[in-house]
């Protein structure tokens, strides 16, 4: 039973190996079917005839599992045969030897069937021992690559603590905050340290990847400095329980999430529940972001279903996705608001209309504002700007202090200025 149990036991490791890189394989045939059938990338797919060149890859991909297939196939049925093979020749060997000793006279024959009985009995035995330690074996195996998944997991839960983020927020510090993406060399955050006050808009500009957005988000604790500390009125945000620092914080993020839900969802989401909305405060939000009349345009008004892949569902213009996505960050009333370029796709008035809304806003005139913008117009009435540059702040002041700097603010500021007057300049020639 031996050869044919070591055989079960390879098996049972090839089909394991084979199973992560099938399992890989699977994944990238899944991501490439995606990017096929979705309706979001259909236009782009066909503007960039990909879509032969994906198809190919689809088929490449599958070919390769049922290659994988065959493969741990192949391999699973020699090593079976190799080990029942080795094991047939070592249950023949015992019944020649007992034949031989049974012709020599050294058994007698009562002793041989004895033999034989105790070899089949033994067999048997033998045979349930090694399904069952093999079939043991394999289940520790996946119980194993659960338990590890389940570790890693752990690791990357929000944390959990007894001591809660303040109801509002006095000031935001940040000290020497250092922070870098797992996988990259340099950091994205290299030594920046501000200090926001209640009440107070601040924007923060700069060039691409120049890091504005991880600085919002280490703002808004969703990631942990490496080094250097965020601080809440003085207590460090690392040691808050996260869900209670992100209930704090309403972001409107650079790509937000279009959910597949009704008008009212949508607004109502950033409070954590599908189920409970108070429509007078999300009216006020769709007025302050400009999207009442986006909600008032629909079908079914609040209650319309914002996703075409449902039957009765609606698609929106990215600018008025846009502006539900303001009108979420608003609606969730928070002390602490984080706008990460929300109006780039916006039209002006309705650009000028957030803006407007939200460094007026009277309902929480105690609330932390941090503006992301590349409209430099727009960062102009803030009450400080940061110039964020290669993960560092090379500038910070007033919009008049930074133009009298005559630095990069000045020169990114005059150039898109410039650009409004040369238009104005050929159309009235
Ligand atoms: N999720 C991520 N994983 C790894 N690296 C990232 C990630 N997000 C950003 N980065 C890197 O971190 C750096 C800062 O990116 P960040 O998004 O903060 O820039 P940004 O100033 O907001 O740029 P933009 O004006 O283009 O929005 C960049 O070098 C970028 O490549
Ligand atoms: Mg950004």
């Amino acid at each position: 039973m031996l050869p044919v149990g070591v055989a079960a036991v390879r098996s049972t490791r090839a089909r394991f190996h084979s199973f992560r890189r099938w399992n890989a394989l699977q994944r990238r045939v899944r991501l490439f079917s995606w990017l096929l059938l979705d309706r979001d990338s259909a236009a782009e797919l066909r503007s960039d005839t990909a879509q032969r060149a994906l198809l190919d890859e689809h088929h490449r991909l599958t070919e390769r599992i049922a290659e994988e297939d065959t493969r741990l196939g192949v391999h699973s049925a020699v090593l079976a045969l190799t080990g029942r093979t080795v094991g047939g020749v070592g249950t023949g060997i015992t019944y020649v030897a007992l034949g031989l000793m049974l012709v020599a006279g050294w058994m007698p024959l009562a002793a041989g069937a004895g033999a034989v009985l105790a070899v089949q009995t033994a067999q048997t035995a033998l045979t349930r021992f090694t399904d069952t330690a093999h079939l043991v074996y394999e289940h520790a195996m996946w119980v194993d690559d659960l338990l590890a998944f389940q570790e890693r997991c752990r690791g990357l839960q929000p944390r959990r603590r007894e001591l809660t983020a303040p109801r509002t927020v006095g000031t935001i510090e940040l000290r020497n905050v250092t922070y870098s993406y797992p996988g990259k060399d340099s950091p994205a955050l290299d030594g920046v340290s501000m200090t926001l006050r209640a009440g107070e808009t601040v924007a923060f500009v700069g060039v691409n990847g120049s890091g504005k957005s991880t600085c919002s988000k280490v703002i808004a604790g969703l990631y942990d400095p490496e080094a250097g500390a965020v601080r809440w009125d003085g207590v460090v945000v690392a040691e808050m329980d996260a869900e209670s620092v992100q209930a704090r914080v309403s972001m409107v993020l650079q790509d937000p999430l279009h959910y597949p839900f009704s008008a009212l969802a949508n607004v109502t989401i950033s409070r954590g529940t599908l189920t409970e909305a108070e429509p007078d405060k999300a009216l006020e939000a769709v007025v302050a972001s400009g999207a009442d009349r986006v909600i008032a345009g629909l079908p079914g008004t609040w209650t319309t279903l914002l996703s075409k892949r449902f039957r009765g569902g609606e698609e929106l213009s990215a600018g008025q996705w846009a502006k539900i996505a303001v009108a979420r960050g608003l609606y969730k009333n928070a002390p602490v608001l984080l706008l990460d370029e929300p109006t780039a796709s916006m039209d002006p008035k309705a650009e000028h209309a957030v803006y407007q809304a939200v460094l007026h806003d009277t309902r929480r005139p105690d609330r932390i504002t941090v503006l992301i913008s590349h409209r430099l117009a727009s960062v102009v009435d803030c009450d400080r700007i940061y110039v964020f540059d290669n993960g560092r702040i090379t500038e910070s002041g007033s919009h008049q202090d930074l133009m009298e700097l005559g630095g990069s603010y000045a020169e990114m500021f005059t150039l898109q200025a410039e650009g409004y007057q040369v238009r104005t300049g050929k159309e009235a020639s």
